[in-house]
């Protein structure tokens, strides 16, 4: 693949936790860096791409020459990302959403009281699965973090959520997942096809995401 490979391909990656307020001053998180996606928009924009960036709160700092959406909230992060998707070819979900938000978000902080305080939790949306089942001639990859029976959940979520690509790695393994510069990953196909790669950096890792993207959208008319 030359270095522009994906020269005018509008590519929108989601990268980084987001946060989920409980009152003014508290959230639920999660210990995405935001590493893995960051690493994807510097390599897509090396290859030509116009990538925009929609991440939660983290500590990298930005690419340059792309087009950055801040975001906090799991319902922010989807608003961002369905208003671009009608201009936008290539989707790459690698945000650690939080499934769960508080029910209430308290206008007041709330104060220390009882010994117990229960806080009721509600689901937030799915983006990876709305997009997925509007994605039309998009290629659309979602990446799955999991401790155990990986292959069985990844694939679920590739059928389940309509994705072309799904970016599988065991959590529980060193030297992959949340916070760390290195990743096991497995890449999971339509076909059926599981492409198990070494451990690797995760910018090489972001380039043969990104060489498997590309292969998908000239096979759709794409690239
Ligand atoms: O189901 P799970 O959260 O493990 O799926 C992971 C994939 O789905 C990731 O690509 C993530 O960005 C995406 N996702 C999402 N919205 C959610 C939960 C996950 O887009 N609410």
């Amino acid at each position: 693949l030359t270095p522009k490979s994906m020269a005018g391909r509008r590519v929108l990656i989601t990268a980084g936790p987001t946060r989920e307020e409980i009152d003014p001053i508290r959230y639920i998180s999660n210990y995405s860096s935001g590493k893995m996606g960051y690493a994807i928009a510097r390599e897509a924009r090396l290859r030509g791409a116009q990538v925009t960036l929609v991440t939660g709160p983290t500590a990298l700092t930005l690419p340059c020459g792309i087009d950055v959406v801040p975001v906090n909230s799991a319902e922010e992060m989807r608003r961002a990302v369905l208003e671009r998707l009608e201009r936008t070819d290539v989707v790459i979900k690698a945000a650690a959403v939080a499934d769960y938000r508080p029910k209430v978000r308290a206008a007041a902080k709330v104060k220390k009281g009882a010994s117990e305080l229960v806080l009721e939790l509600e689901k937030n949306p799915d983006i990876l699965a709305e997009v997925g089942a509007m994605k039309g001639d998009r290629v659309v990859v979602g990446f799955a973090a999991e401790t155990h029976d990986l292959i069985a959940n990844a694939t679920k979520k590739l059928t389940g959520k309509n994705v072309d690509m799904i970016v599988a790695n065991d959590v529980s393994q060193e030297g992959a997942g949340f916070n760390v510069d290195t990743n096991i990953a497995k890449l999971l196909l339509r076909d059926g096809t599981v492409e198990e790669l070494p451990k690797m950096g995760k910018d090489e890792l972001a380039g043969v995401i990104l060489d498997r993207i590309t292969t998908l959208a000239e096979a759709k008319g794409r690239a």
